[in-house]
């Protein structure tokens, strides 16, 4: 099943619950990105945010961690309520320690991977996590172009979740919209993040019900 994951990175900050009001309904999760100015180069949200919003909306939150040693803010971000939190591989040392410390804490756990970051780096974790969301462009900021190369990279993975026999959520993120979505999805990706095409768009909802009719 398609799930449409829209990024409030792109929605207006000013009427901020006014925004997810729009997608609530025809939305499966909504997805935050959390940046730390070194692991890219901007900043965002922090967990308070996060735990004000859990107060107002009935959605999965799903955590994308673009921060450098993610160790110190799981418990943080899980305490204010995230149901799967996504951290990188490239920002930690120890990967599967920090896996199984995230479930440990009771919540889903994804990892995230960089455009040029290969496969081979979730070689010894894919059976102990619930998704892969694989970076469609360099992280950092809502807005940019989509990243043809990743396309071969989300075939491959599939496959090779095929060939393990378990059911792998393949998330994409960044430069989504009508046309790219098409792409993702006939290569395997089943988790779309989306911030830009849904945000900017005066009817949010359709947007999202026209992509789950795909
Ligand atoms: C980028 C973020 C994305 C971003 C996607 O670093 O991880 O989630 O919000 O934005 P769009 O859909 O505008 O490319
Ligand atoms: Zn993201």
């Amino acid at each position: 099943m398609i799930k449409i994951a829209p990024s409030i990175l792109a929605a207006d900050k000013s009427c901020l619950l006014k925004e997810i009001k729009k997608v609530e309904r025809s939305a499966d999760l909504l997805h935050f990105d959390i940046m730390d100015g070194h692991f890219v180069p901007n900043i965002t949200f922090g967990p308070q945010f996060v735990a004000d919003l859990r107060k107002k909306v009935k959605l999965p939150f799903e955590v994308h961690l673009m921060v450098e040693e993610p160790e110190k803010w799981i418990v943080p971000f899980v305490e204010a309520g995230s149901d799967l939190l996504i951290p990188h591989v490239e920002a930690t040392s120890h990967l599967l320690r920090l896996i199984t410390f995230i479930k440990k804490r009771g919540v889903k756990v994804g990892v995230a991977l960089n455009p040029a970051t290969p496969l081979c780096s979730l070689d010894y974790i894919l059976s102990e996590i619930d998704m892969v969301l694989l970076m469609t462009v360099d992280p950092g900021f809502g807005g940019q172009e989509f990243l043809p190369e990743v396309l071969p990279k989300i075939k491959k993975l599939r496959k090779i979740a095929k060939r393990k026999g378990t059911f792998l959520d393949i998330g994409v993120d960044g430069g989504i919209n009508g046309k790219t979505i098409k792409e993702v999805i006939a290569r395997g990706a089943n988790v779309i993040v989306a911030g830009t095409s849904i945000f900017s768009n005066s009817n949010p909802e359709r947007v999202i019900l026209n992509w789950k009719e795909l």
